[in-house]
């Protein structure tokens, strides 16, 4: 079943002087197993909207139904919680243990299943994520390099096997190769999980090969919501909203206002490659 979003608002601090309403009146469904990608400016919202998806944060508007649980509920809360694994935008705050291994088998155990089987997952999920257990399962969590500790954090929640996987900014913070690797990562999980992914950014370079659908926010609210091809043929106006549009697709604009007819849906490498090819043949 699908994460169902109906006029979900939510206000800071309502009814005081500091009053802000940072996610505002957005509606729309999730479906089973498609990759959601999340894009918009910092401070647009993206954080704000995804922690209602676990039930961290209560609607002040609106609602939001996981697999058929009302968020709002508390009892229903509690199981359309447990569907959902979360990986926060700043990984340091998810782990805190002695070593790699206790802190990946802390959301199992948690779960409730026996050490020897939190275990088994953990040195599993380990494996997926690239984090060799030999190697990682004893070192201090604070001995990883920045694309490590994402890959511990993503590993802890992958190890509860979760329905629903929400990465926040999964990406941030680490150069090209490790943005690449962490991505390839979260494809092949989904694959290997058959998990429904949601993932936010604010680079739309992130979003653009992986995602099926992109949902971009602005200001709080809903701007636009398609597929990539819908989304990054208007390139020139997501740019005015303060997005990081895709390196090929700042080209193709720049070539479009020089006067060369790029087609809109040029926004990766690949397409730019190959259309020129076609050009070149043409000529
Ligand atoms: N606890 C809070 N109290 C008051 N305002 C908040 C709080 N958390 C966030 N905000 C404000 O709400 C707005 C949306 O914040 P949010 O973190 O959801 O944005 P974001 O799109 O995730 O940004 P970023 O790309 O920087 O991560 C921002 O203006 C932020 O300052
Ligand atoms: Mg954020």
């Amino acid at each position: 079943m699908p994460i169902i979003v109906e006029k979900l608002t939510h206000t800071y601090m309502p009814n005081t002087d500091n009053e802000f309403v940072a996610v505002e009146d957005i509606t729309l469904t999730i479906n089973d197993g498609e990759f959601f990608g999340i894009i918009g400016h910092t401070g647009s919202g993206k954080s704000t909207f995804i922690q209602h998806l676990n039930g961290l944060m209560q609607p002040t508007g609106g609602s939001v139904t996981v697999d058929g649980f009302d968020m709002s509920d508390k009892k229903q809360r509690a199981k359309g919680r447990a569907l959902v694994g979360m990986v926060f935008q700043y990984p340091d705050y998810q782990l805190f243990d002695s070593t790699v291994l206790d802190d990946v088998s802390f959301g199992p155990k948690n779960m409730g299943l026996d050490e020897e089987e939190a275990k088994q997952r953990s040195i599993e999920a380990m494996r997926m994520v690239g984090l060799d257990p030999e190697l990682f399962a004893e070192k201090s969590p604070f001995e990883l390099s920045g694309g490590e500790k994402r890959r511990a954090a993503l590993a802890g929640i992958i190890a509860m096997r979760p329905k629903y996987l929400v990465l926040d900014e999964p990406m941030a913070g680490l150069d090209p190769s490790g943005r690449r690797e962490i991505l390839a990562t979260i494809n092949s999980l989904r694959d290997e999980l058959k998990c429904t992914v949601i993932m936010v950014s604010h680079s739309m370079e992130d979003v653009a090969r992986s995602a099926e659908r992109i949902a971009v926010m602005n200001d709080g609210r809903l701007y636009a919501l398609g597929t990539p091809d819908e989304i990054f043929s208007r390139t020139k106006e997501l740019i005015s909203l303060g997005l990081d549009a895709p390196q090929t697709a700042r080209l193709a604009q720049e070539l479009r206002e020089r006067g060369f007819e790029v087609p809109e849906d040029i926004y990766t490498n690949e397409r730019f490659v190959s259309w020129l090819k076609g050009r070149m043949n043409d000529a």
